[in-house]
């Protein structure tokens, strides 16, 4: 059976096209932005090349150039219906995934993107819709009486707080819902760097706050903790449980088994040698403004949504995210947690200092 894929470009998406060719025997066809059928399959094929060869070379990858943001995502009417008959299953990974921006901004893509997409579903053969969501639909859930959540939990308007790009994930998860379309929901938290070789991308917000706390000399007392793991671990989740059959119509929490304390991540940064001390939240505000002229320091003052993430005050931290269902279902299809421990670290803090030095460094 062939499936569809949105986002196969992205930091998530890339992996679970490695992931579903590896797991399935049919083709594995990617919505990516592009001029031509050529461009489309050398960005697929790029974005690939980096993940996973074996997966970059598949001839079952193909690639449609097309656009979330057009009508029948850009494609003639004769393409769009013969790829709705051809795909059984399709994993809505695209979106715009931008932390501090507008809601205004990211609608487009996150809700009407998500649009096309059910309607897609709807047409032709019937199709299974797999809607990558995340865990921050639930960040304000703590203020707004829910101190602890799991797959039951509805999430809300309220739950997610005032951000933009988590109201348009709510919105969209509760559009997949109504419209009667098979679906099944996967709820990532935080997600870290590949634990192969370290690799997150640039605007990562773990490796944002990593960095503003090596360019500032400090970081922030937090009392945040996160549902979490990596990269590669979200994406053989979200493709193991997406083809167990007990999946259909259910809700997973795409994490390891325990939150991650916000404090692990600066405490992981100390412990691999950038010499950072521990600040007040108001003056890590400060350090930040003090390095405006840094783009680390710059990005971390401008996320607003970092006093959440990072649990400044008690009663605005996030809430205890649990993901019992979904570790059982993970440990049945047979995905193992993530090793995150200090080696990983390591692999995440080298990398960030290789690919980012001058940077860092302040320059
Ligand atoms: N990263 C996280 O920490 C995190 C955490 C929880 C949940 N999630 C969810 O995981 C999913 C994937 O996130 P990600 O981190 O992989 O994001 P990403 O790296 O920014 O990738 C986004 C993907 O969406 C595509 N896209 C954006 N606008 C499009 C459009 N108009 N038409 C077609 N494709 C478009 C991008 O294509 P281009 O390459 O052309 O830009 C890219 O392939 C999202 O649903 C996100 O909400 C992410």
């Amino acid at each position: 059976m062939a499936v569809l894929v949105t986002g196969g470009t992205g930091f998530v998406g890339s992996r679970l096209c490695a992931e579903l060719l590896r797991r399935t025997d049919g083709a594995v066809i990617c919505l990516v932005r592009a001029e031509g059928e050529a461009g489309a399959g050398r960005r697929m094929r790029e974005a690939l090349a980096g993940v996973d060869g074996e997966a970059a070379a598949s001839p079952r990858l193909r690639a449609v150039p097309a656009d979330l943001l057009a009508d029948r995502f850009g494609l003639a009417e004769d393409a769009y219906r013969r790829l709705a008959d051809e795909a059984g299953a399709v994993y809505h990974c695209g979106a715009s995934v931008h932390l501090a921006a507008s809601y205004e901004r990211v609608a487009p893509v996150n809700l009407g993107g998500t649009r096309r997409v059910v309607d897609f579903c709807a047409t032709g053969r019937p199709k299974h819709l797999h809607h990558v969501s995340t865990l921050g639909v639930f960040l304000a859930a703590r203020e707004a009486g829910l101190p602890r959540v799991d797959e039951s939990t509805v999430p809300t308007l309220r739950t997610c707080g005032p951000f933009g790009y988590l109201r348009t994930k709510v919105e969209a998860e509760r559009m997949v819902a109504e419209s009667g379309v098979a679906a099944s929901f996967y709820r990532p938290g935080m997600i870290l760097a590949d634990s192969r070789d370290g690799a997150a991308p640039a605007n990562d917000v773990t490796t944002c706050l990593i960095a503003a706390a090596v360019v500032t000399g400090c970081y922030p007392t937090a009392l945040g903790a996160l549902p979490a793991s990596t990269v590669d671990h979200t994406a053989q989740a979200i493709a193991a449980l997406s083809l167990a059959p007990e999946a259909t119509g259910s809700v997973f929490h795409v994490m390891r088994p325990e939150p991650l304390p916000m404090r692990e991540l600066f405490e992981r940064a100390v412990g691999y040698g950038f010499r950072l001390r521990e600040v007040s939240a108001g003056q890590w505000r400060e350090a930040l403004h003090a390095h405006r002229d840094n783009p680390w320091a710059r990005a971390a003052h401008a996320l607003d949504i970092c006093a959440r993430i990072l649990g400044f005050t008690p009663v605005r931290r996030p809430p205890e995210v649990r993901g019992d269902a979904t570790a059982l279902a993970m440990a049945a299809a047979g995905v193992r947690a993530p090793d995150t421990g200090s080696a990983y670290f390591h692999r995440l803090l080298s990398r960030l200092e290789r690919d980012h030095g001058t940077t860092l460094a302040g320059g």
